[in-house]
């Protein structure tokens, strides 16, 4: 069966990283989970000090950005864990404190650079799953089977107020939701890259479909892509 590559862009907390984990689970696809690189820059500039009143310090992140080493390594349960610098970040990068700022971090155009080379390097054998908010139209032009994902702030701010919880890192639903309507926007904004849905981009609005429709749904255009 030929390989393809799969895009899967859409709003924040939209589920994006369930539908690619389960389809790259199913077809024995690579997963790659862009947010968390972007999470993890957010994550050493905060370690580094260079996020004062919401502004980044551009020219010693650019500086200092080759010394960011970012891998993905495979956990007792096979998951893949997010490392930064070879520290396992992968329940750090999803806190809060770096949910809120990492979208003023993506949105420098050198980071997005850098970024989307590192992707691009990634995915070039095919045969990945990548989820964010521009592979579709950025990292991938040409990946044969693109979804673009998106549901009510509200819903998705749901749902990241239960990962939290269930992590022990409750935060008030107001604060989640602010974040993730805050998010949208600079997201859909921004200079480099805007959130779109790339014009050849299949629509999955998941607010009202249980996890196995959505499986099913993305299966079958999987295998019309594919030609399985
Ligand atoms: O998917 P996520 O919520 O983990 O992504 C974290 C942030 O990174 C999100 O606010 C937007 C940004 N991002 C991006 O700009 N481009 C991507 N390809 C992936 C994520």
């Amino acid at each position: 069966m030929k390989k393809i590559t799969v895009a899967i862009d859409g709003y924040s907390s939209c589920g994006k990283s369930t539908v690619a984990k389960d389809l790259a689970r199913e077809v024995g696809y690579v997963y790659v989970d862009s947010g968390a690189m972007y999470r993890c820059v957010t994550l050493f500039c905060q370690q580094k000090n260079l996020i004062t009143d919401g502004k980044v310090e551009e020219v010693k992140l650019r500086s200092l950005l080759p010394q960011v080493k970012i891998e993905f390594r495979k956990n007792a349960e096979g998951k893949a864990d997010a490392y930064l610098n070879g520290e396992n970040v992968e329940s750090e990068i999803r806190s809060l404190k770096v949910s809120s700022q990492v979208s003023i971090v993506a949105a420098l155009p050198f980071v997005r650079e850098a970024l989307v080379a590192l992707q691009q390097e990634m995915g070039k054998a095919k045969g990945v799953v990548m989820d964010g908010r521009d592979i579709g139209t950025t990292v991938f032009p040409d990946a044969e089977l693109k979804i673009f994902m998106t549901a009510d702030p509200e819903v998705r701010a749901q749902r990241r107020y239960l990962e939290l919880k269930e992590k022990g890192q409750e935060e008030p639903f107001e604060a989640i939701l602010e974040n993730v309507k805050q998010r949208d926007y600079i997201d859909e904004h921004r200079e480099v890259s805007p959130l779109r849905k790339a014009d050849d981009a299949v629509v999955l609005d998941n607010g009202n479909i249980t996890r196995e429709e959505q499986k099913e749904f993305i299966l079958n255009l999987f295998k019309q892509r594919t030609g399985a």
